[in-house]
Parts: structure tokens; sequence; C-alpha cells
């Protein structure tokens, strides 16, 4: 599905990711760790295709296309896309209008009732119903800016989900909810018992994710199949996500260090 291939990328000519490869095949979540300015979100920023994250050696493919020079919006009509660490404020953009429009394939919709009534039952799902009328995320706390951020997701409906620290600023209660939402974005079981066969698990799986996450606590609600650990703008080790989780806790980043020097 999402296939990084030697990635370099320098921001404001410092090179930032020095050589990032990896693959995220279909329908499968992937949790990407490291400590704060490894490089995670460049990583993100560069395959979304933001300006100001320049790619200097290496690719980005989706199912196989090289969408390393293609423009933003044309990667959100490819099927991909992204939920911010820190959301932009958009002044003069209610919420309620980009939810329809990313509901409706990026097209301004009509007078549709119908659309005006399925943005409002995800609203609800999403406990973002009194942002509607809001600025997009203008004023929002935190973590409901989060949730608006997910909202946006599924109403776009992307095949391949980039995740920045979903859960990051979020209370417990909130966090299950997301987690919920983010199961739903996937297609899959909205609650997970931990006893679907391998073979349900993957009649589930319908989109594709790689999640960044410090803490973990999101993985407790999804099943991620692959964990990376970024160091200084390396990928330092690869594995179970729970054992590489539970080998920082115990060690810390500085252990994953020596794999990088
Ligand atoms: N716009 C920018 N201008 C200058 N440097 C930047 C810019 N954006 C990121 N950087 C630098 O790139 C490095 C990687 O930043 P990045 O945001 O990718 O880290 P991160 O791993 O996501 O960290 P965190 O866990 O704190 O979110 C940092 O040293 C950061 O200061
Ligand atoms: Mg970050």
């Amino acid at each position: 599905m999402l296939k990084i291939e030697n990635l370099h990328v320098e921001i404001k000519g410092r090179e930032i990711l020095h050589g990032i490869s990896l693959e995220v095949p279909d329908g499968e979540v992937h949790a990407l760790l490291g400590p704060n300015g490894s490089g995670k979100s460049t990583l993100l920023m560069a395959a979304m295709g933001f300006s100001g994250y320049a790619v200097t050696k290496g690719r980005v493919l989706l199912d196989g296309k090289d969408i390393t020079h293609i423009p933003i919006n044309e990667r959100a009509r490819a099927g991909l896309g992204i939920a911010f660490q820190r959301p932009p404020i958009v002044k003069g953009i209610k919420t309620k209008h980009l939810v329809a429009i990313c509901m409706n394939n990026g097209k301004i919709p009509g007078q549709d009732t119908s659309m005006r009534k399925d943005v409002e039952i995800l609203a609800e799902d999403m406990h973002c119903r009194p942002f509607l009328d809001r600025e997009l995320n203008s004023g929002l706390s935190g973590g409901e800016m989060k949730r608006s951020e997910l909202m946006q997701l599924l109403a776009q409906d992307p095949r391949m989900v980039l995740l920045d620290e979903p859960e990051s600023g979020v209370d417990i209660e909130n966090i299950a909810l997301l987690g919920k939402a983010i199961n739903r974005l996937l297609g899959r079981n909205p609650e997970p018992n931990g006893k679907e066969s391998l073979k349900e698990k993957r009649i589930q799986r319908r989109r594709s994710a790689l999640i960044i996450t410090h803490t973990g606590h999101i993985l407790n609600y999804l099943f991620s199949d692959r964990g990376y650990v970024m160091i200084d703008g390396y990928i330092a080790c690869e594995g179970n996500p729970r054992e590489l989780l539970g080998t920082v806790e115990k060690y810390g980043y500085k252990e994953c260090l020596k794999c990088v020097v």
C-alpha cells in the first residue's frame, strides 16, 4: 500500500531524514516510535507532500505508483490521508463545510439535505457536534482538535492513513473513543476482544495506517502489525510494536542509539 524507499528529506537545507525505508502492506497498521525531534512528523509530512519538506533522494510509492513529486491534493485523491500532530486553525472555513466537502469526494456539495444529515450523524458519533459551526479547529481544546481531525479523516475515508500522535493530550475516556473511530476508519471490528483468529482479523481490515505514538496507549485499541523506532532520522529498529515499546520503556531510547552509531 505505502512504500517508502531510501527517503532523504531536508528542511530549510538541513537533512532531517537520512534514508528511511519502510513498507506498510494492504490492511496493516504500523507504529512509529522515537524520541522528540527524531524526524517522525517529518516523515509523515514528506509522505503527504507538504511544501518545506524537500525530498532530495528516494521515493514514496502508493499502490506501486510513484507519488514522490505529485501535489498534496492528488495524493489525497489517490487515497492518502493525514491527521496532524498540531492541526492548523483555518479561519473562514466552517468545520461542517470542510467535512461535507471531504464526504463529497473533494467537491463542494449542493443543498443536499441527506449529506447535511450524514455530516451531523458523523459529528454526533465523534462528539464533535458543537464544533460544526465553528471555523476549522478554532478555539478547540487539544483533545477536541484530535477528535475533529479524525472526523475529517472519516469523512475523507482514505485507504492509507497517516496519524501523528492521535492520542496526545487526550483524556482516557476520549482515547477509547478515538480508538473506536480509528478502527472504524480502518474498517475493523470496533471492539476487538483479542480472541479473533488471524483470518477474522484480516477480513475485518480494509485500510492501512502508519501511526506515530509516544505512549503506545492507542495501540491498546488497535491491532498493530509492525513497529519502528526512529532515531536522528534513521530507523534504528523494527519488529513487534509491543516488544519495541516494552524495550523502550525498560531501557530508554539510548539503547536504540547504539544501533545507529
Ligand atoms: N519547519 C521547520 N523548520 C526548521 N526545523 C524543523 C522544522 N520542522 C521540523 N524541524 C526540525 O526537524 C527535526 C525533526 O522534527 P520532527 O517534527 O519531525 O520530530 P518528531 O520526531 O516528530 O518529534 P516530536 O516527537 O517532538 O513530535 C527537529 O530537529 C525539528 O526541529
Ligand atoms: Mg512529531
